[in-house]
C-alpha cells in the first residue's frame, strides 16, 4: 500500500489504492455546492472556490463521504457539509504533515490515487471542556474547535456553570457575569496537605457575542455546541450572585476557591425554574440552533432542601415523597421548558438514577457501566462518559512527573481499548474537568493523544485495531505541525513535567470499582477530592 494510505486517523471503513498519482497544487479550484466546507478544511493550502479539480457533490446519508483521487481529478461525494469537510480532512491526511500548518509551505505534492468510503459509527463524538474552574479565553475555545475538526469529532460540550465561576454573560441577570465569574483566590494544596491559596484572582466569561461566535465557528467546522448550566447543585457562584434563588436566600455565597463537593444548592421552586428559563433563553439566542442543552444533575447535597419549610411544603404540595424525587421533579421542569424550545435535554446520571426523565433526556452516566447499563435499558439515549477511561483530567501514568491530577492512570491504550459498542449508545466523550487543567498548555498535553484514540473509537464504533499505534506515531507529526503541546507517548518532555509533587492520587480503576457497586443500587458522589 503506498505509505500515505496507511495513516489515516481515524480509520475509515474502506480504503481501496488505485493506480497513479494526482499532483496538487496549492490554490486548486474546488467546484459543487458542498465546495466551501472543503475549502475550509483545507484553508491552509489556500483553495479557491472555482472550477475544479477537485469537485464535490452531495450524495448519501449525513456525515458520510466517498473520496476519489484519480490521476486527472479529485471527486468527492458527500451527504453533507460535515461529510464534505471530514473527506477533505481524509485528503488532508494524504498529504505530508506540513499540510497541518496555519499556512502550509507546501508546493506541488503527487497525492497518491484512492477511494475512500467513510460514515462514522457514532454521532456524537465529544469532547467537555470544563471552563468554571478554570476559565479557557476564547481563542482557546476556537483552537480546541480546530482540533476536534481535524479528528472528525463533532460535539464540544462547555460546562459552563459551577461552584468555582459562572462562565457566560447575562443581560437578564448581570450580576451572574460581574459577581459570579471570578473568585479572590485558588487552593493550591493537594488533598491531606495544609490549606494554601495562591493569593491571585482568577476569572472570565464569555459575552454571549463571544457565545454566538464559538457556535458558528464550531458549526463551519461541523461541530455542534453542547451547552451546560449545571443545576441545582454545584451553584456556589449563582448564588454568589442572586441568593435569593439558594434552598436558604438567608445565606451569603462566595465563589468556591476550593474543589469538592458543595453543599449550595438552588431552591427548587417555580422563581427558580423562571429564572433559570430565562437565562437558557439568552444561551439559545446566542448559540442559535442548539440541539442539546445539558442542565446536569450531578452531586447535589439535597440536606438543605429538607432543611427548609417552604421547600418541603412545596414538596408536598407537588405530592413529592422525597428531596430526592424533588431533584427529579426539577430537572424534569427543566427539560420539558428546554424542549418547547427546541433542545434536548442532557443530564449526568444522578438525574437519571432520580426517575422522572422525558423519555428523549439524554444520560450521561459517568460512574461506570452499570448505570449505562440501566439508563440503556429504561430506553434513554446515551452518552458514554465513564471516570474509566474517558476522564482525560486523570493522570497518564502515576509517575511524580506527570503534572497533578486528581488520579491515574488513564492511558492512550486504555482509551484505545474502550468498547463503545452497545445499543442506543448515541455516542462516546472525553471529559476535561479543569480542577488541573489552568491554561491551554496543560489543555493540550490532557487531550492529546488520548484524543486522537476517542476519535479512532467513536469513529469506527469499536476498540482501536493493532495498528492503531503505528498510525498514531505518524499522527503525532500532524500535531507537532499544528503546534500541540501533546504528550509523548513515552512520558512528558522535560518542560512538560510536573512542579515536584507526591505522586499516589486517586487510583482511579478502584474508584471506578466502588461507583459501579454504589450506583448498583442508588445515588452516589464522585470519589473524594
Ligand atoms: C461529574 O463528574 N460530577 C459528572
Amino acid at each position: 500500500m503506498i505509505e500515505g494510505m496507511r495513516h489515516f486517523l481515524p480509520a475509515p471503513r474502506s480504503v481501496e489504492a488505485l493506480p497513479g498519482v494526482f499532483p496538487l497544487t496549492p490554490g486548486f479550484g474546488v467546484a459543487g455546492d458542498l465546495a466551501e466546507p472543503v475549502r475550509r478544511a483545507l484553508a491552509a493550502l489556500g483553495p479557491v472556490i472555482g472550477d475544479g479539480p477537485v469537485s464535490v457533490r452531495r450524495h448519501g446519508a449525513p456525515e458520510s463521504s466517498t473520496l476519489t483521487v484519480r490521476a486527472d481529478d479529485i471527486e468527492i461525494l458527500a451527504g453533507d457539509a460535515a461529510g464534505a469537510f471530514y473527506a477533505a480532512q481524509t485528503l488532508r491526511q494524504l498529504l505530508p504533515h506540513d499540510a497541518f500548518r496555519a499556512v502550509s509551505p507546501l508546493s506541488a505534492y503527487d497525492v497518491p490515487c484512492v477511494r475512500v468510503a467513510d460514515a462514522p459509527a457514532l454521532s456524537w463524538r465529544g469532547a467537555h471542556l470544563d471552563v468554571s474552574r478554570h476559565f479557557l479565553p476564547k481563542h482557546d475555545v476556537l483552537r480546541m474547535i480546530d482540533l476536534l475538526a481535524m479528528h472528525k469529532l463533532n460535539r464540544l460540550h462547555l460546562h459552563l456553570a459551577d461552584d468555582q465561576g459562572w462562565r457566560v454573560e447575562s443581560r437578564a441577570y448581570p450580576r451572574l457575569h460581574e459577581i459570579g465569574s471570578h473568585r479572590a483566590q485558588t487552593i493550591t494544596s493537594r488533598k491531606g496537605e495544609p490549606e494554601s491559596y495562591d493569593a491571585t484572582p482568577h476569572g472570565g466569561f464569555y459575552t454571549l457575542d463571544d457565545l454566538r461566535e464559538i457556535a458558528a465557528y464550531a458549526r463551519q467546522r461541523a461541530v455542534t455546541v453542547v451547552p451546560e448550566i449545571d443545576v441545582p447543585g454545584h451553584a456556589s457562584a449563582i448564588l454568589a450572585a442572586y441568593p435569593e434563588f439558594g434552598a436558604d436566600p438567608s445565606r451569603r455565597h462566595r465563589v468556591l476557591e476550593r474543589w469538592g463537593i458543595s453543599p449550595a444548592i438552588l431552591a427548587p421552586l417555580p422563581k427558580t425554574i423562571d429564572f433559570l428559563a430565562t437565562v437558557f433563553d439568552e444561551v439559545l439566542g446566542a448559540l442559535g440552533e442548539t440541539p442539546f442543552f445539558h442542565i446536569g444533575g450531578d452531586e447535589c447535597v439535597l440536606d438543605a432542601w429538607a432543611a427548609s419549610t417552604e421547600i418541603t411544603a412545596f414538596q408536598r404540595a407537588q405530592h413529592l415523597a422525597t428531596p430526592g424525587d424533588l431533584h427529579a421533579w426539577f430537572l424534569r421542569r427543566l427539560a420539558d421548558l428546554l424542549a418547547e424550545r427546541g433542545s434536548r435535554a442532557v443530564v449526568w446520571d444522578e438525574a437519571f438514577v432520580s426517575g422522572m426523565l422525558r423519555d428523549d433526556t439524554v444520560v450521561m452516566p459517568w460512574r461506570g457501566t452499570n448505570v449505562a447499563r440501566r439508563a440503556i435499558a429504561a430506553g434513554h439515549d446515551v452518552v458514554l462518559t465513564p471516570v474509566f477511561p474517558l476522564y482525560f483530567d486523570y493522570a497518564e501514568a502515576a509517575s511524580a512527573d506527570e503534572p497533578a491530577a486528581l488520579g491515574e492512570s488513564i492511558t492512550v491504550g486504555d482509551v484505545a481499548a474502550f468498547d463503545v459498542a452497545a445499543e442506543r449508545v448515541l455516542g462516546a466523550q472525553f471529559q476535561l474537568w479543569s480542577e488541573y487543567i489552568p491554561d491551554a498548555r496543560t489543555l493540550d498535553y490532557k487531550a492529546w493523544p488520548r484524543g486522537c484514540a476517542m476519535a479512532e473509537i467513536a469513529w469506527t464504533g469499536r476498540p482501536a485495531a493493532p495498528d492503531f499505534l503505528g498510525r498514531l506515531e505518524h499522527h503525532l507529526g500532524r500535531l507537532d505541525a499544528a503546534g500541540v503541546n501533546y504528550r509523548p507517548l513515552d512520558g512528558p518532555r522535560p518542560w512538560q513535567r510536573s512542579r515536584p509533587h507526591t505522586p499516589g492520587g486517586l487510583d482511579v480503576a478502584a474508584a471506578m470499582r466502588h461507583l459501579d457497586e454504589l450506583t448498583l443500587s442508588a445515588d452516589s458522589t464522585r470519589p473524594s477530592m
